[in-house]
């Protein structure tokens, strides 16, 4: 049975809209409206939401819009706690070898983060205590890759990044690495700390409602770029923290903790400028080489142009 338009029920709903969309040329599009109206009308159904309930999700929306600007993304945040940004980047990234896997890429990524020698300190101030990091960046088979660009970024001792900090240096607690051609890189900076996501709009007060915290556990980000592999957008998350298991962005992969060591070595730490005992971890990043016909992550795309 065939329904017009003037029949618009509880039951005829959806098909009348989708029979509206009908004539749409973009087979994608049309192929997302399918799915997603049917789905946001069995939400309606489902729940019998009320009008009130339907205005307070509107006006959720617009608040959240309305406190986006270009230096804040409040829909990225509501993405990342609805556990929607690792779902689109779990989908985007499968990887059929025993690679490093990639985690949120987050909303405090900067453009042009300084250059640096392999070794440098990625702490302008010196603020926190001192930390080693180093590894190599890998093939799927473990052969070292040279030339890799590695973007690393992190908070503060006190979990804000520069962005967000008016006390600290421009670019502090950021750098870009290339790897020699034993595919080693390493670099000082300083133990970072678990730290709120910005939680003083609509998505802090989502959280709030839902009696969640807005916590993340201590990490290091990196983004790393080869020619001929798949650019990887991940962190590496520091093992004894708290909010490990309650990361509030779902960013946490067992894969990607590391104990920071406690260095006796008094040999390396003069290597390092340093004295014994000092701070160190150390992690592996495994590259997959880019594969013909490979779905890119949209985010991974973004972090990549970005970099190269
Ligand atoms: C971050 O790790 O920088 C981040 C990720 C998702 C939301 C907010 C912050
Ligand atoms: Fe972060």
């Amino acid at each position: 049975m065939s329904v017009v338009d003037r029949d618009f029920n509880e039951e005829t709903a959806t098909e009348i809209v989708l029979g509206r969309n009908a004539a749409c040329t973009s087979p994608r599009l049309k192929q997302i409206m399918e799915v997603l109206v049917p789905h946001l009308h069995a939400v309606v159904r489902e729940l019998e939401l009320t009008s009130a309930e339907w205005m307070a999700a509107i006006e959720f929306l617009t608040a959240t819009g309305q406190i986006s600007s270009d230096r804040r993304q409040e829909f990225i945040l509501l993405s990342d706690t609805l556990g929607v940004s690792m779902l689109v980047d779990a989908i985007n990234n499968r990887k059929t070898q025993d690679v490093t896997p990639s985690t949120v890429l987050g909303p405090f990524h900067v453009d042009g983060a300084p250059r640096m020698a392999m070794g440098e300190n990625i702490s302008k101030d010196g603020r926190g205590e001192p930390l080693f990091v180093s590894g190599r960046v890998l093939d799927e088979n473990g052969e070292p890759l040279q030339g890799a660009v590695l973007d690393v970024w992190q908070t503060s001792e006190d979990g804000f990044y520069d962005t967000q900090d008016p006390r600290q240096p421009d670019m502090n607690l950021r750098g870009v690495f290339r790897t020699g051609s034993d595919g080693r890189f390493w670099f000082r900076t300083i133990v970072p700390a678990s730290y709120p996501i910005p939680n003083d709009g609509p998505v802090g007060r989502m959280l709030k409602a839902l009696a969640r915290h807005p916590m993340r556990p201590a990490h290091i980000h990196f983004i790393v770029t080869a020619a001929g592999f798949d650019s990887l957008a991940t962190h590496v998350f520091l093992a004894d923290d708290p909010y490990l298991q309650s990361d509030a962005v779902f960013g946490v992969k067992d894969a990607l903790i590391r104990e920071v060591e406690i260095s006796q070595d008094s040999d390396r730490a003069a290597a390092f400028g340093t004295q014994a005992p000092f701070k160190s971890l150390d992690i592996d990043i495994r590259l997959q080489h880019e594969e013909v016909g490979h779905i890119r992550g949209s985010r991974a795309g973004f972090a990549e142009g970005k970099t190269s």
